[in-house]
């Protein structure tokens, strides 16, 4: 497909996305689609009060209204056998507790799961739901972030464990701060913000046997999810499945196996029948985690010339009162610039709450708006351009490992950006460029993410009419995983890619890490390659054991594939069919199965993805409201395998930075502490009319080091960096620098 904002340097062909036609025509099925007879629904009752207890629930007129199965809570719960039972008179869990559903009479939020209404049909469900009364003891509670922050303290994990990278960091003399010749310091806060994916969470859960469970479930690991669910039900991992073949969208919110899915199961059980649970959107904001609400402070120190000579970061995130979850929030600060005297301290915050989880670019998104925008900071304190400032304070090795990259093309980035962009058409002084009446701003920051790859496995079968199946138990939660999967297994294989079929999202498959971490194409990729690598090898002994095959002697790194065929050497031919090969020794099928992990590399080498992006917006004077007028977003991750798909992950990046800078924030009450935005009317998201032309760029050149595909992560690192861009962007046109997201439109007046 002709697209005229392709990179102009792609130097092969993108593969359409395998599954874009079953997407578009519906015929995908996603988790709440399976048909099953017999199928109960369920509506789960949440609390109305942030802490407390629950005295009673009434359940009588709903148990008897029509079609009603059961009504589940704590009081008649089969319970979760990894839970253990309930000692009386119970104590609220200590920190470091994952929220048990349907356990005792504890609430720990507003939004927690107090009970669960089971029906034959989704209207009845609901409606009996309605006449359910839980009568609550309610304490005061604490849920003002701002109003609690001096509360905030180490966490308690990172106090029990001495290697933590949370652990209080100094490197060189972090008082060196006082004396530098030019300093800015400043605070960065970052509301609460929600995954906001178009499909919300479902599952439907079947109880096949007593002891054999198999759940439908939006998630993003189903080997994690079936490991979770059998440790939480006591299975042998091997009874229970679970199925996850399309997701609808997720940006980390299908991480962990969250207390709806657990509830779902255990109502399955209670009326023997497949439950069906579907969260509404509301839902969405109390039951699968949020990007933590986020407090950072931040002193950069140089000299006149711009020399970085400290940087102080402290970075204070929330959490709930029973689990404590950490990020990076300060981390990438220690790593992105040479800095001989840095400092991070990082501080959680325990709220009545629930806890919050990884959101896409977890920390990093967080982290890198607070430094990229105090680098913007001290550019204009410096009169310096602000490329310019990060170009003189570019590491060429990485300053906290002390070890080198094992590649970084950041540079390269900043000078495609920049020239794709015509950064050089920016005036130094902000509130100068105008266009239409509207102010005109111009704005840039860089993006880093850290290089996850994990143990991965993977199966290839040639079948006898040449077409090939490969399978793993990944994920593809928009990307296109299959696509790029299928694409490598095609040029390994020298196969039309048309005759391969790729299989990930059921945990019967070889074992694969889930979708996190923009792990899946260095670790997932590595596997197929590693499989499709081994076949060759396979089918060369084969082919060696045909008489007159030309195949003797030749060693198995001289061997070429194309159109199917196997040569001997690049410029042999005819070479020998994969078909003709299996028929020659009267085999159905050729079956591997190969391993790829990581090795010592990572002691050797310092691994991140980099990038930038470059944005301009337009101000209004009048009434403040900004738009993003065009962005270019380059990204160093290494050897790209898909463009298009590649291009559409970046876009992505940018669009959910877009809404991080200008409009997300999930509000709460903090009277009753609860989200008063639990809708796309008041949680507001970028729409189609508020995304400008993004033109994508990628430096595309293979690591050496990271794996044998040369690929790094792309899916956090399109996000890292955006919501800074934009602020800048905006302090550029404006003059005002606004430390708070989301910048709207009231803050800029
Ligand atoms: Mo990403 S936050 O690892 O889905």
């Amino acid at each position: 497909m002709a697209n005229a904002h392709q990179n102009p340097a792609e130097p092969h062909p993108s593969l359409d996305r395998v599954d874009g036609r079953l997407k578009v025509t519906g015929a995908a099925t996603y988790s709440a689609e399976y048909p099953f007879e017999n199928l109960a629904h369920a509506v789960l009752i949440t609390s109305t009060i942030a802490k407390g207890r629950i005295r009673t629930i009434d359940a009588k007129a709903a148990e008897t209204a029509p079609g009603v199965l059961a009504v589940l809570s704590h009081m008649n719960s089969p319970g979760v056998p990894a839970y253990g039972s309930v000692k009386l008179p119970a104590e609220r869990a200590p920190v470091g507790t994952a929220f048990r559903v349907f356990y005792d009479e504890f609430i720990y939020f507003s939004g927690q799961p107090v009970a669960m209404v089971v029906a034959n049909t989704p209207e009845q469900a609901r409606h009996a739901a309605s006449l359910v009364h839980v009568d609550y003891e309610s304490e005061k509670h604490q849920t003002d972030f701002e109003a609690n922050l001096s509360k905030a303290a180490v966490a308690t994990s990172v106090q029990r464990n001495k290697t933590s990278p949370f652990q209080d960091y100094d490197r060189g003399n972090p008082d060196a701060i006082y004396t530098a010749e030019v300093k800015i310091e400043a605070t960065y806060t970052i509301p609460t913000q929600h995954h906001q994916p178009l499909e919300p969470h479902a599952i439907i859960a079947v109880w096949e046997a007593d002891d054999k469970l198999t759940v439908y479930d939006k998630n993003q690991g189903v080997k994690s999810a079936q490991g979770n669910l059998a440790q939480a039900f006591k299975l042998p991992r091997e009874n229970v499945k679970v199925n996850s073949k399309f997701i609808g969208g997720a940006f980390g919110s299908g991480i962990r196996v969250w207390p709806h899915t657990v509830a779902a199961v255990l109502a399955a059980q209670k009326v023997n029948r497949p439950v069906k649970l579907v969260l509404g959107r509301e839902l969405m904001f109390t039951s699968v985690g949020y990007r933590p609400f986020t407090v950072q402070k931040i002193a950069i120190g140089a000299t006149k010339d711009g020399q970085f000579t400290a940087i102080t970061h402290e970075g204070t995130g929330q959490t709930s009162t029973y689990e404590e979850h950490l990020e990076r929030t300060i981390l990438a600060t220690r790593a992105m610039y040479v800095c001989p005297n840095v400092s991070t301290r990082y501080r959680l915050l325990n709220l009545d709450v629930n806890t919050p989880t990884w959101m896409r670019g977890p920390g990093d998104a967080t982290g890198m708006f607070a430094l990229e925008s105090a680098l913007d900071e001290l550019a204009f304190a410096l009169s310096i351009d602000p490329l310019e400032l990060r170009l003189r304070n570019h590491a060429d090795s990485d300053p906290e490992r002390h070890l080198p990259w094992s590649a970084k093309s950041l540079k390269d980035c900043y000078r495609i950006g920049a020239e794709q962009f015509g950064w050089k058409n920016r005036i130094l002084e902000p509130q100068t460029m105008k266009a239409d009446g509207m102010l005109v701003g111009y704005g840039m920051a860089s993006s880093l993410y850290g290089f996850h790859r994990h143990p991965s496995k993977a199966k290839a079968v040639l079948l006898a009419d040449g077409s090939v199946v490969v399978q793993s138990a990944t994920m593809d939660i928009g990307p296109g995983t299959g696509t790029a999967m299928t694409q490598i297994a095609a040029t390994m294989l020298g196969v039309n890619p048309k005759k391969i079929r790729f299989d990930l999202g059921d945990s019967g498959l070889p074992d694969a890490p889930g979708q996190n971490g923009s792990s899946t194409i260095p670790s997932v990729g590595s596997a197929v390659h590693a499989v499709c690598k081994a076949l060759k090898i396979k089918l060369l002994t084969l082919a060696v054991a045909i008489p007159g095959s030309g195949f003797a002697d030749v060693r198995p790194e001289d061997v070429t594939v194309k159109n199917g065929r196997l040569f001997p050497s690049a410029d042999s031919s005819p070479g020998i069919a994969y078909t003709d090969i299996l028929k020659h020794h009267k085999l159905t099928q050729v079956e591997v199965t190969e391993e790829s992990k990581p090795g010592a590399e990572r002691d050797q080498y310092s691994m991140y993805s980099f990038g930038c992006h470059f944005v301009e917006v337009h101000v209004s004077p009048v009434t403040g409201e900004v738009r993003v007028k065009r962005v270019v977003t380059c990204a160093d991750v290494g050897k790209i395998i898909n463009y298009k798909t590649a291009r559409s992950q970046s876009i992505g990046g940018v669009v959910g930075g877009i809404g991080m800078a200008l409009m997300e924030e999930s509000a709460m009450d903090h009277r009753y502490g609860r989200y008063v935005t639990t809708d796309f009317a008041s949680y507001h998201i970028p729409v189609h009319a508020d995304i400008p032309q993004i033109d994508v760029f990628f430096v595309d050149q293979p690591d050496p080091y990271v794996n044998p595909i040369g690929s790094k992560g792309l899916g956090e690192i399109a996000i890292v960096g955006v919501a800074a861009a934009v602020a800048n962007a905006v302090f550029h046109a404006t003059g005002k620098r606004i430390r708070q997201l989301p910048i709207t439109p009231d803050k800029l007046l």
